[in-house]
């Protein structure tokens, strides 16, 4: 039995809540522009990457650090943006598949192999693709297949052109050591 003219809906007192700040000041260099933005503290990077900055190469496949769609490159390591926060970027040097052209404006040497040797299909997870071979040609070695697989196994392609990507990366990595 409610007593009040409401019955069970009676309102509450008004209550004040206190939110801690949400939002965070970081500076730090993305394909090679410095930076200042204020990030979500609960955003990932790829979250600000494709929102703020509108770098679109970046994917959103499982989001839970499981397909590699969302690599980039953290201080010349590769990793999946989307299990790392924003803030965390403060005065790290990232880079996207965006930033990866040559200077003129023309395909790099990875993305003209994936080109090439055909190891885009739908292209979903090219990009993440690129970015992590892009590490590994880097180290200026050549690598056996099993090596290269497990290097790559972090990343997977719903088309399976796996053959052609990995004929890419080795392609690229020949070509790199001639120079
Ligand atoms: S979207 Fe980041 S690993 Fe799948
Ligand atoms: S090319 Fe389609 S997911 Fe890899």
């Amino acid at each position: 039995m409610h007593n009040s003219e409401h019955g069970p809906y009676e309102p509450k007192e008004e209550q004040v809540l206190h939110y801690e700040p949400q939002f965070k000041l970081i500076r730090c260099r993305i394909n090679g522009e410095r930076i200042t933005q204020m990030v979500d503290m609960r955003a990932s990077l790829t979250d600000m990457l494709r929102n703020d900055f509108r770098l679109t190469s970046v994917k959103k496949g499982c989001e839970v650090g499981e397909c590699g769609a969302c690599a980039v490159l953290i201080d010349g390591e590769a990793f999946n943006s989307c299990i790392y926060m924003a803030i965390w970027a403060d005065g790290k040097d990232i880079w996207t598949t965006e930033g990866l052209l040559n200077k003129d404006g023309t395909l790099s040497d990875i993305q003209q192999a994936f080109v090439d040797e055909a190891a885009v299909q739908c292209g979903f997870c090219t990009p993440g693709f690129i970015v992590t071979s892009s590490e590994i040609v880097a180290k200026k070695k050549r690598f056996t297949r099993a090596e290269l697989r497990k290097m790559l196994a972090g990343h997977l392609c719903r088309c399976t052109g796996y053959e052609n990507i990995l004929r890419a990366v080795e392609k690229t990595i020949e070509k790199n050591l001639e120079k």
